[in-house]
């Protein structure tokens, strides 16, 4: 049983999509724990409903960032976990915390990366005019919103929509994708070679979801 453990700030949306899949489809993996910065996070009380472990490292409590990054590293460690996965967690994590974690520390990020790292990505999105946007899952390196991708989810751009509109439709998107590539690497479909992932066959050939491209 691999042992995983959420990072959330907020909804908690992709963090209860990938909780639920990891139930149903019976993945050779367990919810170890959901962590979140924010303590009245409304992800917090949905993955508690849903019989899953909660905790609380509130970053405001820590006067520095690597304080607060060693702070929350040593317990996510206490559930050495396979796999970490930041879903919607709104912390720039240093240098000290990913080092950490290197290779067993995935994201995911509402945008096409490269294109549109941080945050306002819908409106920046439609501002720049692209055709296409959506949504990447990738390894986390200390740069911000980089590092080598697993998957991507390709949402095109209608020529009527505007932030809210766009925004859900890469949500929908991100609630397909996250817990597609967890569930690969939870079974050990997905390597790290360098800078570049791969994927085995069976990974891409498991899941026939037209709107996901994958990495290679
Ligand atoms: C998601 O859309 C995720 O891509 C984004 O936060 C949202 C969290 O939603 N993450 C980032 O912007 C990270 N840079 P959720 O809490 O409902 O999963």
């Amino acid at each position: 049983m691999k042992s995983l453990v959420i990072l959330i700030s907020g909804r908690g949306s992709n963090m209860l999509n990938i909780a639920r899949a990891c139930a149903e489809q019976q993945w050779p993996a367990r919810v170890s724990a959901v962590i979140s910065n924010e303590p009245e996070a409304a992800g917090l009380a949905a993955a508690r409903d849903m019989g899953l472990a909660i905790e609380v490292v509130e970053h405001r409590g820590y006067a520095t960032r690597e304080a607060f990054d060693s702070a929350l590293a040593g317990r996510v460690e206490a559930h050495a976990p396979d796999l970490v996965v930041l879903a919607g967690f709104m912390r720039v994590l240093g240098p000290g915390f990913v080092d950490r974690f290197a290779g067993r520390l995935i994201n995911i990020h509402p945008s096409l990366l490269p294109s549109f790292p941080g945050l306002r990505t819908h409106a920046r999105a439609l501002d720049a005019g692209v055709r296409v946007h959506g949504a990447t899952v990738h390894f986390v390196t200390p740069e911000l919103d980089a590092g080598p991708i697993i998957a991507q989810a390709v949402v095109p751009v209608r020529s009527d929509d505007d932030e809210a509109s766009l925004a859900t439709r890469v949500q929908a998107s991100e609630h397909v994708l996250y817990p597609a590539v967890v569930a690969g690497i939870v079974r050990d479909q997905v390597s790290l070679e360098g800078a570049r992932v791969r994927l085995s066959p069976q990974m891409r050939a498991a899941f026939g979801v037209s709107d996901i491209v994958y990495a290679d």
